[in-house]
């Protein structure tokens, strides 16, 4: 359903994603994780055509057949929000506080040809999905009377209103507290039609996703059904980020990954991890490249 072949995101010359490649199957859920800084949030934004001033994307990517990088503005914005579309981490930046949250979910509709009187129907239904209680109380509501999960649940029903293929959250209850946090997630797992989920939290991840990509340095360096990649992790990196989330018994020293993540354009040649690996061999000034069916990863030395 989504397939994405090569792509590649710049800031001027210098590039933030390289030849990114990997495919959703329709109602398949994929996690995609990795630290802050890893470009996580630039594939993402490059498949809506949402990428800030400045940035471009390359390569191909497409929806059902259609293309969703380097196409006119006019075109996606038709596509957006039916073919895929977005929750983001912060929805009161999202949502604009001057309109009533009712008439918010239904503009998403009428802007996609949808009749004003079944625009406002189908919102009071979205609202009642997304599990808002009283519903017709919220419609009527302004963004900051809402408690910040109720804002998220309402972005999600936004998301949802077009009847999206594919579904993609970036960080979306990291704002939230810990009980809200673990209710949404419940909840974006059952009404996500197929999703692109994005997370630095690893447990997230394998309570969601069946399937994950983990990105370093711009590149996917892992990909892979969660049971195997989260038991039999072989990228050093995958290894090193699974190790430093283990829960550890009081006391003990929890293992983190050395280092920190290089700014944009200062990732080594080669292996991009090749600075913080504790196997890294002089092979490793090469470039490795992701091989390997269902499980595919991008290491000279892989762990056993
Ligand atoms: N508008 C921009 N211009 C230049 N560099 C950017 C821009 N946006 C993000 N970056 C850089 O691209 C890299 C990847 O960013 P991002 O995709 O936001 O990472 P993640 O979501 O994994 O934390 C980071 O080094 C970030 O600083
Ligand atoms: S390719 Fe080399 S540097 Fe990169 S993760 Fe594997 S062992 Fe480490
Ligand atoms: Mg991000």
């Amino acid at each position: 359903m989504l397939k994405v072949e090569g792509l590649t995101v710049r800031a001027d010359s210098l590039a933030l994603v390289h030849e990114v490649s990997f495919a959703i199957a329709p109602g398949e859920r994929v996690g995609l994780i990795g630290e802050s800084g890893s470009g996580k949030s630039l594939t993402a934004l490059s498949l809506m055509g949402l990428l800030p001033e400045g940035v471009t994307a390359a390569g191909k990517a497409t929806m059902g057949g259609n293309d969703l990088v380097g196409v006119a503005e006019s075109r996606l914005k038709r596509l957006r929000g039916r073919d895929v579309s977005m929750v983001f981490q912060e929805p009161m930046t999202a949502l604009n506080p001057l309109m009533r949250i009712g008439a918010q979910v239904a503009e998403v509709m009428t802007l996609h040809g949808t009749p004003r009187a079944q625009a406002r129907q189908k919102a009071a239904e979205l609202l009642e999905r997304v599990r808002l209680p009283e519903p017709g109380q919220i419609a009527r509501a302004y963004p900051h009377q809402l408690s910040g999960g109720q804002r998220q649940r309402v972005m999600l029903a936004i998301a949802l209103a077009n009847e999206p293929d594919l579904l993609i959250c970036d960080e979306p209850t990291t704002a939230l507290d810990v009980t809200v946090q673990k209710q949404m997630l419940e909840l974006i797992a059952e009404v996500a039609p197929a999703l692109l989920f994005i997370t630095h939290d690893l447990a997230v991840v394998a309570s969601v996703c069946e399937r994950v990509l983990v990105m370093y340095g711009g590149r996917v360096v892992e990909s892979g059904p969660i049971r195997e990649v989260f038991t039999r992790p072989r990228h050093r990196y995958t290894e090193g980020l699974l190790a430093a989330s283990k829960l550890t018994p009081r006391g003990t020293r929890l293992p983190t990954i050395k280092g920190s993540v290089p700014p944009a354009g200062r990732f080594p040649d080669g292996c991009v991890f090749r600075n913080r690996c504790p196997q890294a061999t002089p092979t490793c000034e090469t470039v490795p490249a992701l091989t390997g069916d269902g499980h595919a990863f991008a290491c000279w030395h892989p762990a056993d």
